[in-house]
């Protein structure tokens, strides 16, 4: 019995085995949208904080987003300068932005 058991639990192993081969590896595909002023985004807001910090906001106004980089210069120091931060606000407003001025 015991035998006719580990038989059954090694004929079933390479279904096992092969099940998890082809296991789904769950593919998160990271959602940073590639676009001119991402690169500006990388050397000016990515050095303190994750993107996620920024894509968490979700869509948002042109006045939002200003703000939001003003505040990381004002409050936390960031060291970033004016035609930086205009770049990265035309990039957050862009691909992030839910079209409205204010
Ligand atoms: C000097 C470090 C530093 C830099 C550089 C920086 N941040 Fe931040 N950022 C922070 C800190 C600190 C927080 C708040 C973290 C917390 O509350 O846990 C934050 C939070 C945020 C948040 C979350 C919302 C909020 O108001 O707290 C957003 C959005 C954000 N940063 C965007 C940016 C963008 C865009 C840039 C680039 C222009 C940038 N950050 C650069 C330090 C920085």
């Amino acid at each position: 019995m015991k035998k006719l058991l580990l038989t059954a639990v090694l004929a079933a192993s390479p279904l096992f085995a092969q099940i998890s081969a082809k296991g789904e590896v769950p593919y998160v595909a990271f959602p940073v949208k590639m676009g001119q002023g991402f690169d500006e985004v990388q050397a000016n807001c990515l050095m303190c904080h994750s993107f996620g910090y920024i894509i968490n906001q979700g869509k948002q106004s042109k006045k939002f987003w200003r703000g939001k980089v003003d505040k990381m210069i004002v409050h936390f120091k960031a060291p970033i300068n004016k035609q930086s931060a205009d770049i990265v606000v035309e990039y957050l407003f862009e691909h992030y932005g839910n079209g409205k001025e204010e």
